[in-house]
């Protein structure tokens, strides 16, 4: 078997980012640095992920955590800030954040060890619906709301549709905001198209899985018919 789809049904990560932890020479193959990202792997290869061995015994593992501010969406920062990595106090597995959420923006993420939900939940053509609580920094019109809706251009790119409701407007306003893609910073692009900055940002759901109670940095595991909602949705 490829060694990126080796590594990734053992549960450790994405076969993508498989293929990146064997361009950063951390993966070994009987003792040295594998070089060869077309890699075969055989019956016996002995494989090491960052000096641990993969054994294709681990077990998938879902969870939904509540991403606080301040935390990156990455399982290592170059800059030494806090990941979310941190928040899994208690699992032993070797979960990772699908798809990402920004430095401040808080809500739900899902963490797993499952390569393949991973990729299926982010890949472009997946039209999961996304939906976040936005607080901007004016009275947003009813003519806006309805330029979000219909798609704006936030350099380059047109958005799809999005669903949004008005739920407060006094100075500032809430808005509830629901898109099916995930460009790099699209909510706070999308609203900076039609002239407002987020003040904050909270994802509230992904799809049918909900947010619900969770508490800032605390984690729930996803239930069967989350997970079985996930990987047919
Ligand atoms: N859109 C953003 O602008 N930021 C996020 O973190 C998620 C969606």
């Amino acid at each position: 078997m490829r060694i990126n789809k080796y590594i990734a049904s053992a549960g450790i990560c994405s076969r993508r980012k498989a293929d990146e932890l064997i361009e950063q020479g951390r993966v070994k193959v009987n003792g040295a640095v594998l070089r060869e990202p077309g890699f075969d792997v055989s019956e016996g290869d002995l494989v090491l992920v960052d000096g641990k061995p993969v054994t294709g015994s681990e077990r998938f593992v879902y969870y939904a955590l509540n991403k606080p501010a301040g935390y990156v969406t990455t399982t290592s920062d170059e800059m030494d800030r806090p990941t979310v990595m941190e928040l899994m106090t208690e699992v032993s597995a070797r979960v990772f954040p699908v798809g990402r959420l920004d430095y401040e923006t808080t809500g739900l993420l899902i963490m797993t060890n499952d390569g393949d939900l991973a990729n299926h939940i982010t890949h472009p053509s997946k039209k999961v619906f996304k939906t976040y609580l936005a607080e901007i920094d004016g009275e947003i019109s009813l003519g806006q709301a309805e330029q979000l809706r219909r798609g704006v251009d936030i350099g380059g790119y047109t958005t799809r549709p999005a669903q949004v409701e008005i739920l407060k407007q006094a100075g500032h306003s809430k808005v509830r905001i629901s898109i099916s893609e995930g460009k790099n910073r699209q909510v706070r692009r999308m609203f900076k198209a039609v002239g407002f900055n987020v003040v904050s940002l909270q994802r509230i759901s992904i799809g049918r899985v909900l947010l619900g109670h969770l508490h800032e940095g605390h984690y729930r595991r996803l239930t069967a018919e989350e997970v079985d909602y996930l990987k047919n949705c």
